[in-house]
């Protein structure tokens, strides 16, 4: 098992948005079960934002491959950026994979 997915913390360059990627709108996410509410800079991806605030997300190929970092969507609309959501006709509204996807609202409720 990697690293990453005992729990140690991820460099903040392995989870950055991509450089030369256009920017990213600031996006609000609440934590359904902690309690807190977030806010996910420009810059950050949601794995990375959630993680900072000590919410322990597995992770492992930080490509939206491996569904280690997939969580519930209770609120608000994923963007699915993954390669296997991505490529689906019926995505899904309820789950979401927080390294690399984003929102198409400006508010996301996740299960976490
Ligand atoms: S870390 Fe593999 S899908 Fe997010």
């Amino acid at each position: 098992m990697p690293a990453s997915a005992r729990g140690s913390p991820p460099p903040a360059e392995a989870l950055a948005v991509g450089a030369g990627a256009p920017p990213e709108p600031a996006l609000t996410v609440h934590l359904a079960r902690t309690g807190r509410t977030l806010q996910v800079q420009p810059d950050q991806t949601l794995l990375q934002a959630v993680r900072s605030v000590g919410v322990d997300v597995p992770y492992v190929c930080l490509e939206g491959k491996c569904g280690a970092c997939e969580v519930g969507v209770l609120g608000g609309t994923p963007e699915h950026r993954d390669p296997v959501y991505a490529n689906t006709s019926r995505l899904p509204r309820d789950r979401m994979k927080l390294c690399v996807s984003r929102s198409l609202t400006p508010r996301l409720t996740l299960d976490l």
